[in-house]
């Protein structure tokens, strides 16, 4: 997604309530799997609001920091809340380690970013030895809540407007990633969990999403456009997405985890 002037991230909306700490919760599980004791540097790409970077910071607390965003609007939230930690605005599909970069880390963000078999070699070559590339992204393309936005996506009125725009066109198989990084001189670990994550209040799956894969619709729609999809998606989730008797939506989502650790 293009940011700078159209910035379309939301800190607020994309840590809102609940949400917050169960985006969070991935973070945590890839970062109890990198094994390093004392990384000079950590790297945090796509740290969006810092979320993910503060728990870099609690790790490794005399490391050097790094959070990388595109976005001016994540980055402010970050900043705001640790002016400690060395916060660039920069893209990620050419961004090159400084040196000493023992840990390059991404919850939730290599999603957005194209050409994973460049990428993902990129980072991991540019490793000192020891050091570890662990990369989460969300596996969950085919579930109700990703499938319905290109469903809708795919009739008219926006099927011209939104084709080749929509997230998770990117994202490959787990085998991909463990073909992909077996080749190169490393450990490499692949795993996948899907979290039932239980949500509440009205219309629960589509607050997530309003914070993330609804991002490129809404960038590439009018408002009124962008409200009338929503309606039709709307609709569409609460079928997918019935709310319990005890107020509970579970709304499952899958995720991939990578690691890498260079020999
Ligand atoms: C879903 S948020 C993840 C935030 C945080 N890492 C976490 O664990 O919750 C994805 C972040 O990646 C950033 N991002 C997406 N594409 C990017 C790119 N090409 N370069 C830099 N940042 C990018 C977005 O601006 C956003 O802040």
């Amino acid at each position: 997604m293009s940011n700078g002037d159209s910035d379309q991230w939301n800190p607020d909306q994309y840590m809102k309530g609940a949400m917050g700490d169960l985006r969070t919760r991935p973070a945590v599980d890839l970062l109890n799997r990198v094994m390093h004791d004392a990384p000079r540097r950590a790297v945090d790409l796509g740290c969006g609001p810092g979320n993910s970077t503060r728990l870099l910071r609690a790790r490794w607390p005399g490391a050097k920091i790094c959070g990388v965003d595109n976005s001016p609007a994540m980055l402010a939230k970050a900043s705001a809340a640790d002016a400690a930690i060395d916060w660039q605005l920069g893209d990620i599909a050419d961004w090159q380690p400084a040196e000493g970069a023992d840990i390059i880390f991404a919850n939730a963000s290599l999603h957005w970013v194209p050409d994973h078999a460049g990428l993902f070699s990129r980072l991991a070559r540019a490793l000192p030895s020891g050091g570890v590339l662990a990369v989460q992204m969300p596996n969950n393309f085919a579930a109700p809540s990703h499938a319905l936005i290109a469903e809708v996506a795919s009739q008219p009125p926006f099927q011209e407007a939104l084709a080749g725009k929509l997230l998770g066109d990117f994202v490959q198989p787990p085998a991909f990633y463990h073909g992909l990084l077996r080749g190169l001189s490393g450990q490499v670990d692949v795993w996948e969990t899907e979290y039932l994550q239980s949500l509440t209040g009205e219309d629960p799956v589509l607050e997530w999403v309003r914070g993330t894969a609804l991002l490129p619709v809404q960038e590439n729609l009018s408002d009124a456009d962008f409200g009338r999809f929503t309606e039709l998606y709307r609709a569409r989730l609460r079928q997918a997405y019935p709310m319990a008797s005890d107020g509970i939506t579970v709304f499952p989502f899958r995720r991939m985890f990578i690691s890498f650790t260079a020999d």
